[in-house]
């Protein structure tokens, strides 16, 4: 193994380039850049970058790893030199858990990825779409209203109870019904043990798994992360079949089927303009992309929302006192109130600024060699693009660490900054080709979801606990969960039958 690094480096150095890769810190022998990831990937690469600048070279077993840090840099991978960037690299995740790479996220940037992203541009995240589908989100946020205004004594998990909202939402319709009864106050046990399976899957997703890195090692799958995925795909395997059979047998029987799945059942016997035909392997894989991108990412970032609302009273009061302005108390919130709420819209995009919830967003890697601000970026390296790093960037944002909705509002220091992935400072869902499929959904979630939870009750904390206390750690993972689920007492604010009507 020593022999087969010292060889690659000397071929690696005799066949250099004439233009030198970006700085980063030396590397170990044999190990590489290995024991720089640190337990908190985003957090140890975005220390590093202070030393090495924001362009920044790692070597991980035998990839190069290009690590990017600062919006200027992140403009070129994401818009100046995008479609070299336009496939990820290959990675045991996706051959383990996402079927071998059938599914959308990790598809090689062509046909197939192109049909994959139009079915689901159509069918679920257009404007229209976004519309036929709007009463079934405000039914769900008014379902997780009524459970949390009848939580009584008991402090509930924020988390757990938006996790159960977002999946319920998306699987109207994705799949045309909930996926977990929340009768019960939201405590179905299968919703629990849901959410701990996605969890586990961004948990094993962010592991730097040595086999990837150093493929001749992958068989003996050194962290016992392989083993693991496998595990896990076989539950999210059984889960998704489940789902698939139930679909077969019941569209079969009605032919008025609306939601995603009957969509895409129908078909798997319809070859596209490229000869492209969906298979049930397929299928399957892109449900498991919106189960899984699509439900955690949305109910933890609202998650943070909320936790930065009650420790800072002085904004919760202020995005209070807009919606009682704009909505009043004898109502909840609707979607078409969003676009006059700008405060709340301030305060949704520092959230997605300080707390995004994928950090290291989804890697890319280079199809060809290309050269980038003078530096040679080398064919087949990874590029991790630390969109957490940039959005705390100090050369970018005053106070980088503080919660301060007004830098988004006039004559604050960034008025007209979007979070779609035309602003390169703040790029929670990632930009260009690539950039997140479901951005208009999982943006509508949190606004919507935020600004409900706002408006409709005043938060306190778990035993009296002091707002100021509340821990902001971060654990762990591709994303960005909370070390510590917040635990509140929600008090409903609003007349009595907000709180009673769907
Ligand atoms: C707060 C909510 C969300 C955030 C912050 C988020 C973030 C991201 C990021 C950073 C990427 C990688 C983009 C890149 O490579 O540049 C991504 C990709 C993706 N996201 Fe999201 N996401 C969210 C919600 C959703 C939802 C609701 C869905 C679907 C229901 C979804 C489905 C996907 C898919 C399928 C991809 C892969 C796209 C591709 O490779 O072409 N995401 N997301």
């Amino acid at each position: 193994m020593a022999a087969a690094t010292i060889v690659y480096r000397l071929i690696k150095f005799i066949t250099r380039p004439s233009l030198p890769l970006p700085p980063g810190p030396k590397p170990w022998p044999i190990l590489g850049n290995f024991p720089h990831m640190g337990q908190v990937p985003h957090q140890s690469l975005a220390t590093l970058a202070r030393v090495h600048g924001p362009l920044m070279h790692l070597c991980l077993g035998f990839v190069d790893v290009i690590v990017v840090a600062s919006s200027s840099v992140a403009e070129q991978f994401l818009k100046i030199h995008d479609s070299n960037f336009s496939n990820r690299p290959p990675n045991a995740g996706a051959k383990y858990i996402a079927y071998n790479y059938q599914d959308m996220v990790f598809a090689p940037y062509g046909p197939r990825w192109r049909l994959l992203r139009k079915i689901t541009s159509v069918h679920l995240f257009s404007g229209r779409a976004m519309e036929e589908f709007r009463h079934l989100r405000e039914e769900e946020v008014g379902r997780l209203t009524r459970n949390l205004a009848s939580s009584d004594s008991k402090a509930v998990n924020l988390g757990q109870l938006l996790n159960v909202c977002t999946t319920n939402a998306l699987g109207r319709v994705v799949i045309g019904r909930r996926v977990f009864d929340d009768g019960n106050g939201g405590c179905d046990h299968r919703a629990d043990e849901f959410k701990a399976m996605v969890v586990e899957l961004m948990v094993l997703a962010g592991v730097f798994n040595i086999g990837d890195f150093i493929p001749s090692l992958e068989w003996l799958d050194l962290q016992g992360v392989q083993a693991k995925m496998k595990k896990l795909h076989k539950r999210f395997d059984a889960f998704l079949t489940s789902i698939v059979e139930e679909h077969k047998s019941s569209s079969s029987k009605s032919e008025k089927h609306k939601d995603l799945l009957s969509t895409l059942l129908s078909l798997r016997n319809v070859p596209d303009d490229d000869g492209n035909q969906l298979t049930d392997t397929e299928i399957k894989a892109l449900l498991l992309n919106m189960f899984t991108a699509g439900t955690d990412t949305s109910s933890s970032t609202t998650e943070w929302a909320i936790a930065e609302l009650i420790r800072n009273p002085r904004i919760l009061a202020q995005v209070q006192q807009e919606m009682d302005r704009v909505v009043g108390r004898e109502r909840n919130v609707k979607e078409e109130d969003l676009a006059h709420l700008p405060y709340l819209q301030a305060v949704i995009k520092e959230t997605f600024r300080l707390h995004p919830s994928t950090p290291l967003s989804l890697p890319r890697v280079a199809s060809e060699s290309c050269e980038i601000f003078g530096y040679h970026i080398p064919k087949g390296a990874t590029v991790l693009v630390n969109v957490w790093a940039i959005a705390r960037d100090p050369k970018e944002w005053a106070d980088p660490l503080e919660f301060r909705p007004e830098r988004f509002l006039p004559g604050g220091e960034k008025p007209d900054v979007d979070v779609r992935g035309n602003d390169f400072e703040v790029i929670p869902f990632g930009a260009g080709r690539r950039i997140c499929a479901g951005l208009s959904l999982g943006l509508r979630m949190v606004q919507l979801l935020t600004a409900t939870l706002a408006h409709s009750f005043d938060w306190e904390l778990e035993n009296g606990l002091n707002p100021e206390k509340l821990n902001m750690d971060e654990a762990y993972g591709l994303t960005l969960q909370r070390a510590v689920p917040l635990l509140v007492h929600p008090r409903p604010r609003l007349a009595p039958q907000a709180y009673s009507t769907s």
